[in-house]
């Protein structure tokens, strides 16, 4: 099995939280096994027991046994979770080995998610090392995780299925590999599971980060860091396009507040570890290998099955529109983001100079109402779908999303060049095509 579990069993205590959709484990065998042990040893340990009991009893109420509970469950179902291979490190080093001198070795967080497996492939294509990280959860269907794993497989990209919350694991993948630069896309994504799994957000989304951040400020070289950040950050902002310099303290969802904080815990760790940090605010990103958890990928699939399909809008029948950013734009921004990323300054968790702050949005500037992405679906498809219009839910979306990309334009060169019915073309031929080949009954 895995070489860390040994290692694993002993984390430290912070606290790994849920994650996704994952039920924790009961107990591992490990634990059971150890159980057995001499009576005297048993007589010993009855003992320590009664004590650490007369402790909680006497200790505050918040933050007692019952966290101490929480934190052996969560540390049990952690170790049981790792799927790693014997020989992750070698595998990660010759992963991240890229084609010249001057290449980069990268690693991609949530690199068997959408965004993560397209940027994959498109670092290792320009030569690129590239060592991938996902912790596959079950949020959407992880067989099209593992699908888009298969193609990263057969790219020469290695996935480590771990959890970035996974401290041990992260110390020891950055002993074993010198990275260069860290694209952290791993996340808790979409809005209204949020309402849901709370937790799932906390602990990926900030937890995870700052698990993500210790580990690139403690390397001997620290790497230069892009990472996700989202345009759900702008909140209630009804000024538009949404600028850079807008205010983003207000927040409409759980999701949107933990990107919000990953900004702010960005800003930290720049400032006291001189890590250079690079954050982009992606606007409805979509495109083939997408996320069912989308509208565009949701409608797509009920229109084809014949399924009446929900439409929003605002009050006084205001349309929602979202400025839809297809994949390989963002792609092209987010290596646009690591080839302008300026090197950190810190060493080992020593800051030795000012570093790079960034942030940029990516979308389209060219926002779409919904109705007319359904339009557009509709006439892919060669299926009329069956409508019926409600009046938004407050769950945390948002009516309107449109950004101003020229801070990004001027300085990454970037300018996203597909619009949305260029787009979802690519898209459906990839949909059909994908779930074409598959039996019916499994979707
Ligand atoms: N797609 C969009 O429209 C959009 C818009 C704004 C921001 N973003 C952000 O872009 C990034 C990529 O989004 P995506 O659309 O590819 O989402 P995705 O869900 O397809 O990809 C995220 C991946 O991260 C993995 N992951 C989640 N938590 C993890 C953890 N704790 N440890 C290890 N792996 C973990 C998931 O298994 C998943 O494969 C995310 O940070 C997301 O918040 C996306
Ligand atoms: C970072 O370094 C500190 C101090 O040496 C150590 O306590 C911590 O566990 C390290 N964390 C990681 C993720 O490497
Ligand atoms: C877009 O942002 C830039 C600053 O990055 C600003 O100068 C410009 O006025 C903005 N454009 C609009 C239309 O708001």
């Amino acid at each position: 099995m895995t070489q860390l579990k040994p290692i694993l069993s002993h984390l430290d205590p912070i606290i790994p939280s849920s994650t996704g959709k994952f039920k924790p484990d009961k107990f591992s065998a490990y634990s059971f096994h150890r159980l057995r042990c001499h009576p005297r040893l048993a007589f010993w340990s009855f003992l320590s027991v009664i004590f650490i009991l007369l402790f909680f009893c006497f200790s505050p109420p918040d933050g007692g046994a019952a966290a101490a509970k929480r934190r052996s469950l969560h540390t049990s179902s952690y170790t049981r979770r790792m799927h790693l291979d014997s020989n992750w490190e070698l595998k990660a080093r010759n992963s991240a080995r890229p084609r010249s001198k001057t290449g980069f070795s990268v690693l991609v967080t949530g690199a068997a998610g959408f965004v993560g497996t397209h940027v994959s492939l498109s670092l290792k294509r320009r030569g690129d090392g590239v060592v991938g990280l996902d912790n596959f959860n079950s949020y959407y269907d992880p067989g099209l995780k593992k699908a888009r794993k298969s193609l990263l497989d057969r790219a020469g990209v290695y996935v480590i299925e771990a959890d970035i919350n996974d401290a041990v694991l992260l110390r020891k993948l950055f002993e074993t590999v010198h990275f260069t630069h860290v694209m952290h896309l791993a996340a808790q994504a979409g809005v209204r599971y949020a309402m849901q799994n709370p937790n799932s957000y906390i602990h990926s989304n900030v937890n995870g980060f700052v698990s993500l951040l210790e580990a690139c400020k403690n390397a001997t070289l620290q790497p230069s860091i892009v990472w996700a950040s989202s345009s759900s950050v702008y909140g209630l902002n009804s000024k538009v396009p949404f600028s850079e310099k807008d205010r983003t303290d207000r927040p409409a969802s759980l999701y949107a507040a933990t990107k919000k904080a990953g900004e702010e815990i960005a800003h930290t760790y720049n400032h006291i570890y001189g890590l250079s940090i690079t954050g982009l605010r992606f606007f409805t990103v979509y495109g083939p290998w997408g996320r069912p958890d989308m509208a565009y990928f949701f409608f797509t699939k009920d229109i084809l099955k014949g399924k009446e399909i929900k439409i929003f809008e605002g009050a006084d029948h205001a349309t929602v529109a979202r400025d839809f950013t297809y994949v390989d734009d963002v792609v092209k921004g987010c290596l646009a983001a690591l080839d302008t990323a300026k090197k950190s300054t810190g060493n080992g968790g020593k800051k030795k100079g000012a570093a790079q702050f960034r942030i940029y949005n990516l979308g389209n500037t060219n926002p779409v109402p919904v109705a007319d992405l359904v339009a557009i679906l509709e006439k892919l498809l060669k299926v009329k779908a069956k409508k019926k219009v409600l009046a938004m839910p407050r769950n945390g979306d948002v009516l309107f999303t449109h950004a101003n990309i020229s801070l990004a334009r001027k300085e990454l060169g970037y300018r996203p060049t597909t619009d949305l019915e260029t787009g979802l073309k690519k898209f459906v031929k990839w949909y059909l095509r994908y779930y074409g080949s598959k039996k019916k009954s499994a979707w």
